[in-house]
């Protein structure tokens, strides 16, 4: 009990473990990471096949279920995803409430907290059983209570995206439509593409009626596997920690949200571009790496808690986003990026330190190629991390309540205002 904070003895030992460099918290079978030899696997099955030959729902599925699903496990599981899509009409009024201008993050965190207020069977309080810890143990209508909510947050997740996105642009939602594959709904809603003028409608491929090109539908969704799960980063512990107190998951996944929200794990692949447009071409690159050693800059795109190596992930995407920019164009920074990322890997500086390539540093590229708004490119993270989060979410944990060391002062009186020095 907390009214003992003397004597703790007997409870054990207690480490200091700044920034978890070395605390597991869980036990977990979703996915594995080699850092030092730049090994990811989601459920034994290497990142590499399940990009080259997976769809993101079907990832969606072996994250959360365990397993790669059957044709009938799969042709039950993709609808009740997709057709959870649809949102209340009301939620119109809930982003129109936003200023013009607001982060579409700002937007999308808070819609995640604000759907739960629609599910009470989802409550935990208002149902008065335990039914998120019953789940963990099996129980099989817990169970069934869990998945209702791991499709609908899953389905509305590209809607709520969807929706922060035009809300901005001041234009009416859409429906989410019937007959498209996760990500091509995704980007039909969005229909950004079709709307910009620097991207005439030669991308589009379905003349009068809009629909996003089939190679930027498969690139968005090779992207999506890639970001749909990554152990135990910051967002995904948010989302355990915050879980863990048996909130409605809506208010979880709307922390892990707020978590990825910053420039350290969801942002950094807009630090990338701000960094690459600063840089502005291939020979001003060694001197931007002098002020990087001079700790002036911050190599963005590089280095990574777990990765000592060069992330899986980023020669994966290095090669979509060769695919992409063969339609779209590629990007004026290209050439930039490349310049940059070839010396940092041959400077001993970088070298000794283990920083090499993240996910991150190409993925900005694409998004920019493909006509993406940079403070949209941290909603494209959560939306397939809403998978990874979810599957650590259903597995369940005990209430997180790590200690402390106090270092502050010992017990001292008050002292009354009038003699305070
Ligand atoms: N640029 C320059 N130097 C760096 C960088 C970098 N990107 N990353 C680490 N270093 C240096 C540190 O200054 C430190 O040097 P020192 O030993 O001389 O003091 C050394 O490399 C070790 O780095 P740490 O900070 O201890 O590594 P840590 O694991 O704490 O940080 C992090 C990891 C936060 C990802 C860091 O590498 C970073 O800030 N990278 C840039 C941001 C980024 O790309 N984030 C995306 C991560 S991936 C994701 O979230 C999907």
């Amino acid at each position: 009990p907390n009214d003992r904070p003397e004597d703790e003895s007997e409870r054990g030992l207690r480490v200091s473990d700044r920034g978890f460099l070395n605390t597991a918290v869980i036990e977990s079978s979703i996915t594995y990471i080699d850092g030092d030899n730049g090994i990811l696997r989601y459920r034994g099955y290497p990142i590499e096949q399940l990009a080259a030959k997976s769809s993101f729902l079907e990832c969606a599925y072996l994250l959360i279920y365990g397993s790669l699903p059957t044709r009938a496990q799969l042709s039950y599981f993709e609808p009740e995803v997709l057709n959870h899509g649809v949102m209340h009409a009301d939620a119109a009024g809930f982003f129109r409430a936003f200023r013009y201008d607001a982060h579409p993050m700002a937007i999308l965190t808070s819609a995640f907290a604000y759907l739960g207020s629609y599910y009470r069977e989802a409550n935990p309080s208002l149902q008065g059983q335990n039914i998120y810890t019953n789940g963990a143990k099996g129980d099989p209508a817990a169970l069934q209570n869990m998945d209702k909510q791991i499709f609908r947050l899953i389905g509305k997740a590209t809607t709520l995206a969807a929706m922060a996105y035009r809300v901005r642009q001041g234009r009416e939602f859409v429906v989410p439509p019937t007959g498209m594959s996760y990500t091509e709904s995704f980007l039909f809603q969005l229909d950004h593409l079709s709307h910009s003028d620097a991207f005439p409608t030669a991308l589009t491929s379905g003349g009068a009626t809009y629909r996003p090109h089939p190679v930027l539908v498969r690139a968005l969704d090779i992207l999506f596997i890639l970001h749909a799960d990554h152990e135990m980063n910051a967002s995904s512990t948010t989302v355990l920690q915050t879980g863990s107190s048996l909130p409605d998951p809506y208010s979880a996944i709307a922390a892990g949200c707020a978590s990825l929200y910053g420039p350290l794990h969801g942002g950094a692949n807009e630090a990338v571009i701000r960094m690459l447009v600063s840089i502005r071409s291939p020979e001003n690159v060694p001197e931007f790496l002098a002020a990087v050693k001079r700790r002036e800059k911050v190599l963005s795109g590089f280095g990574h808690r777990v990765y000592k190596t060069s992330d899986p992930r980023s020669f994966i995407i290095r090669k979509v986003a060769d695919e992409v920019f063969a339609v779209t164009g590629a990007d004026p920074l290209l050439n930039t990026a490349m310049a940059l990322h070839d010396a940092a890997l041959k400077d001993d500086y970088f070298v000794s330190r283990k920083l090499a390539p993240n996910v991150d540093f190409w993925s900005g590229l694409i998004y920019r190629a493909m006509g993406f708004p940079m403070d949209f490119f941290p909603v494209l993270f959560v939306v397939p991390r809403v998978v990874g989060w979810l599957a650590h979410w259903r597995q369940g944990v005990k209430i997180w309540r790590p200690r402390q060391i106090y270092v502050g002062p010992s017990e001292r009186p008050y002292v009354p205002l009038e003699e305070r020095q």
